[in-house]
């Protein structure tokens, strides 16, 4: 549904409950302004309600989160509320919790290359990172980590090694390990020669991780030349690296595929695809559409460098495969598989880009990138994007800002949004660029 206003946007009680969170919420999370944020009350498919009454079009997903939409695994929420909400996920563990390694297994590993994958799971993105980057260590005895400028893997402690965008790290780098080399992340248009070189001066024998966005989120929508991901995989079997692919943003169609790996190897055309295929994969986001749960999907052979649990497991903790999020993902997974999603995504991608691409013509419109459903416009400068990101608001647009500069307007919107509303939002930025 198209947005619909009835109050200023942030209305009043926006604007009240704004009030009341700057005294008891941490400075520096919520952002608090006079002209931002809205506080939501419910949402639905591609909309979100404000306390207000204000209907929006999330043209976000929610952080990537909605995945088909909000609520797309609801009643998967609701009939496991009413039964189990917590288990003890390393000591007994949820029997939803089995048959999601199971379905995980199944869509990256088995469908690669008809091998096993095994999960570790964590709750928040940056805990599957963290889980692929101790599984690297063990698998390789390496703490040596290859990383990418530009490069976001959340912000937890162990993440913030691989993190590329400086400012996030700056703060805390006296207690971050000095194990992180960071390469430039190649731009399409810039081919992968450049990049090449680079590579071939990095001493292999101390990296045991290489970890990559295959197509850059918050980086600013940055996507690579062909042939990067399966230069990677070259590089980190010729020194005995490990090859991990952060999809928490790309996973579940982002891109146009299930996979963004999936989009990358023209060595590997066969009837499986394209894939590239990492030693370890980070999920999160639209895999639930909605619980805090992630994981990290590995290789049967580099995950079994965990050691046996002799009772006391050395990854854990206390909400490890809740039951909630698991059968939600299990859900999400089943729509996601689906064989209409496939077609419902490249139509609205196709939508998005040509409507974007219109805008390249306009004067402070530096370039219009990405792939599917996860579009950047790069404008000229960070205050052009942030200006643009209020008054699309006001108009009843959510979107945000992405890029270590902020001067990248990023587009994600639910994978089902609407040929109407993709027009709708596409003529408003438009007039609002011209204007
Ligand atoms: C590629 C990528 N990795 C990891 C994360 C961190 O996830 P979370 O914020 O759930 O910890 C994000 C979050 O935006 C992300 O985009």
């Amino acid at each position: 549904m198209l947005p619909k206003i009835y109050t200023n946007v942030p209305g009043e009680r926006s604007l009240a409950w704004g009030k009341r969170l700057g005294e008891v919420e941490c400075r520096n999370t919520t952002y608090l302004a006079e002209d931002w944020p809205i506080f939501w009350e419910r949402a639905d498919g591609v909309n979100v309600w404000d306390v207000d009454g204000n209907r929006f079009l999330d043209m976000t997903s929610g952080f990537g989160v909605a995945g088909l939409g909000y609520g797309f695994t609801a009643e998967a929420l609701r009939r496991q509320s009413d039964v189990l909400l917590h288990a003890m996920g390393d000591v007994h563990p949820a029997r939803v919790k089995v048959e999601l390694c199971e379905v995980l297994s199944k869509i990256t590993y088995e469908k690669w290359e008809d091998k096993k994958g095994k999960c570790l799971f964590g709750n928040s993105g940056f805990e599957a990172v963290e889980a692929a980057l101790k599984t690297a260590v063990l698998a390789t005895g390496r703490a040596g980590i290859l990383s990418f400028e530009g490069g976001y893997h959340g912000l937890g402690y162990g993440a913030l090694l691989g993190q590329g965008i400086g400012w996030f790290r700056e703060p805390f780098e006296g207690q971050i390990a000095k194990v992180t080399q960071r390469l430039k992340f190649p731009r399409e248009e810039e081919g992968l020669d450049d990049f090449l070189e680079q590579l071939t001066k990095v001493d292999g024998s101390k990296i045991g991780a290489v970890l990559v966005e295959p197509i850059q989120g918050r980086g600013g929508i940055v996507v690579p030349p062909e042939g990067f991901l399966a230069a990677l995989r070259e590089w980190c079997n010729k020194v005995g690296a490990v090859l991990i692919f952060d999809e928490i943003y790309t996973g579940f169609w982002r891109t146009g595929k299930m996979f963004a790996c999936e989009w990358d190897n023209k060595a590997r055309e066969d009837s499986r695809g394209s894939v590239v295929v990492p030693d370890l994969i980070c999920l999160g986001k639209a895999l639930s559409g909605g619980f805090p749960i992630s994981v990290c999907v590995g290789r049967a052979e580099v995950m079994d460098a965990w050691p046996e649990s002799g009772g006391e497991a050395l990854h854990t903790s206390t909400f490890l495969g809740n039951p909630m999020g698991c059968a939600m993902a299990l859900e999400a997974i089943r729509r996601y598989q689906e064989t209409e999603t496939e077609s419902l995504v490249r139509e609205a991608a196709e939508k998005l880009e040509s409507g974007l691409r219109k805008l390249e013509s306009l004067g402070m419109v530096k370039e219009v990138r990405g792939r599917g459903l996860m579009m950047g416009v790069e404008m000229d400068c960070g205050e052009r994007v942030l200006d643009l990101t209020k008054a699309l608001l006001r108009e009843g647009v959510i979107v945000l800002p992405d890029g270590p500069k902020g001067d990248v307007l990023a587009l994600t919107p639910p994978l089902g949004i609407s040929s109407e509303e993709i027009d709708f939002s596409m003529e408003l930025l438009r007039n609002l660029i011209e204007f």
